[in-house]
């Protein structure tokens, strides 16, 4: 059974007292979605992450970087966010900033450097045809190529502001489509090849071994 995110308050207050910053304060400032978002984007990095044999401390580094990944929105216009329709380029470039964003909010909050680098390259992509710096392969960070493959298989997932959720055999399809473009092959394989998984619409997606 995982844990709701209503659950999850407490823990993360616990988790950021004793900090020299609150990364509760910070969280609270997106809205629901977003935060519902990046809480199941932090479980499901978290499972791959463990089935990829990361330490303890590696999961915990990276179960952070996935809660914030998105922190960055919190500097973009929230009309553009919730725009119920197709963003125009100039709105897109907007909010293409916010991994750049969220990087630097958490750096100048004082947060642990390898979280800022996986905020920073959550919206790479394999092939190196991703943002801010098109890095390819093995020069995205692992833990952000970890991400952005959860970030993408959840917002396939849900409803957007203009689209209805996939169903789960659309997501599986269009992710080993791009196997090796926007995604690492190898987080992939080990995602839809290694690993079992529970989908209930209104649960979400979890990994079972
Ligand atoms: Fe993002
Ligand atoms: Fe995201």
């Amino acid at each position: 059974m995982k844990m709701g995110i209503d659950a999850f308050w407490p823990e993360l207050a616990v988790r950021s007292s004793g900090q020299n910053f609150s990364v509760y304060e910070l969280f609270i400032q997106l809205d629901n979605d977003t935060r519902q978002h990046c809480y199941r984007v932090s479980q499901l990095a978290g499972q791959l992450g463990r089935a990829f044999g990361l330490e303890t401390h590696e999961i915990s580094l990276l179960e952070t970087a996935a809660l914030f990944h998105d922190i960055g929105k919190i500097a973009i216009d929230k009309t553009i966010l919730s725009k119920p329709t197709l963003l125009t380029a100039s709105e897109r470039e907007m909010v293409r900033l916010h991994p750049e964003m969220g990087a630097q909010i958490w750096l100048e909050l004082g947060g642990p450097y390898s979280i800022s680098e996986t905020i920073l390259c959550h919206h790479e992509a394999f092939d190196g045809s991703g943002y801010p710096f098109g890095l390819a392969g093995d020069d995205i960070p692992l833990h952000a190529r970890m991400v952005t493959l959860a970030d993408a298989l959840d917002a396939m997932l849900s409803s957007r502001n203009y689209s209805a959720p996939l169903t789960i055999d659309d997501a599986i399809r269009i992710i080993s489509n791009l196997s090796g473009k926007q995604f690492d092959p190898l987080l992939v394989d080990l995602l839809l090849i290694e690993l079992e998984y529970d989908y209930d619409p209104a649960e979400g997606i979890e990994l079972v071994r």
